[in-house]
């Protein structure tokens, strides 16, 4: 092979990545694996549009710049448009209507020479345009999504800015400093409830777990304390029984009273005695013979000598 040839081999392999590189042209993508033929261009000459079609996640992390416009319309299968590394959109970037769509990011995004519309996509969430400096043809954001634009610098058109869970004030002094030349509006409708109406809620539930939590450890103690100790492990019970016990069993006893040593108050030893008193003796009858009828010879009063 002369050098000749070999130069031409080359420069028909380099024509050919200039066929290649020009596939990043007017295009219409209809599925993500489109995107795959974007990754070896960083710019599109030409317009972008994603077909009604497309399902899934529109993911171009090189192109940087866009010639034509952005379009994204009606395509209820998109979830996700990340284009991380778009810088400039020379015509318009248009979002809209996207039942699916949740997530934009432009988040390299700073110059769009047309109109940046974002629209009538129900259940978007997030949207990145931290970059944005400048839109020359208009900017409407509308949706339930929060507006952050903390470099824009120049929107000549008109502005329309409808976001949930944000704050006006930034755009309001925005438009007072004329960043915004046309027409400017910017409403924020709060989706959730007010700090302080959180702050309050949070609070009350605390309060009522504490609650509870104290109420089932009453219940809990007191059905114990019934139970008495039935675990002879648990000497918290244990404890709790004996102090019963002794409280019931070990009454404070009253003191005998002194001893008197005295005659008249016979002393207790158990047997029963009779009562008598000191001096008066019983009546000692005398002891007759009991009379048997005539006397024998032997028979002689006993104490009749
Ligand atoms: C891109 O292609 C579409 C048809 O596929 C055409 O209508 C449109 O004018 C083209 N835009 C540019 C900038 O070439
Ligand atoms: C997007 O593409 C980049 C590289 O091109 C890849 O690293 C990344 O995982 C992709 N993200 C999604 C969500 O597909
Ligand atoms: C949206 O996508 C970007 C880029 O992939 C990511 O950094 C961000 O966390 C996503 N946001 C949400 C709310 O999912």
């Amino acid at each position: 092979m002369s050098p000749f040839s070999l130069f031409l081999a080359v420069l028909a392999l380099a024509v050919c990545q200039c066929v290649v590189a020009d596939s990043c042209q007017n295009t219409t993508i209809s599925s993500p694996s489109d995107a795959d033929l974007f990754v070896s261009c960083d710019k599109v000459e030409g317009a972008l549009t994603v077909s009604e079609s497309f399902d899934g996640v529109l993911n171009l992390t090189e192109i940087s710049r866009i010639e034509g416009d952005l379009t994204v319309t009606n395509v209820g299968g998109i979830t996700k448009i990340n284009l991380p590394a778009l810088e400039k959109v020379e015509g318009t970037v248009t979002v809209t209507d996207n039942g699916g769509l949740k997530n934009l990011t432009l988040s390299g995004l700073q110059s769009v020479s047309g109109k940046l519309t974002v629209q009538g996509n129900n259940g978007l969430s997030y949207v990145n345009l931290q970059d944005l400096e400048d839109v020359e043809g208009g900017l409407a954001l509308v949706g339930g999504f929060s507006v952050s634009l903390p470099n824009i610098d120049e929107v000549n058109g008109d502005t329309t800015i409808k976001g949930a869970d944000m704050s006006c004030g930034v755009f309001d002094r925005l438009a007072a400093d004329s960043v915004f030349t046309g027409s400017y509006s910017c409403s924020a409708s709060s989706s959730g409830l007010s700090p302080g109406a959180k702050a309050g809620i949070a609070i009350a539930v605390i309060l009522i777990v504490c609650i509870i939590a104290a109420g089932i450890w009453f219940c809990l103690r007191r059905r114990r304390t019934v139970a008495g100790p039935t675990d002879e492990g648990d000497v918290e019970k244990t404890q709790y029984h004996i102090f019963n016990t002794k409280s019931i069993l070990r009454l404070p006893r009253k003191p005998f009273p002194p001893k008197q040593p005295s005659e008249s108050v016979p002393m207790l030893d158990g047997r029963m005695i009779l009562e008598a008193t000191p001096g008066e003796r019983r009546e000692r009858r005398p002891i007759y013979e009991l009379d048997a009828g005539p006397q024998s010879s032997h028979q002689r009063p006993i104490n009749h000598e």
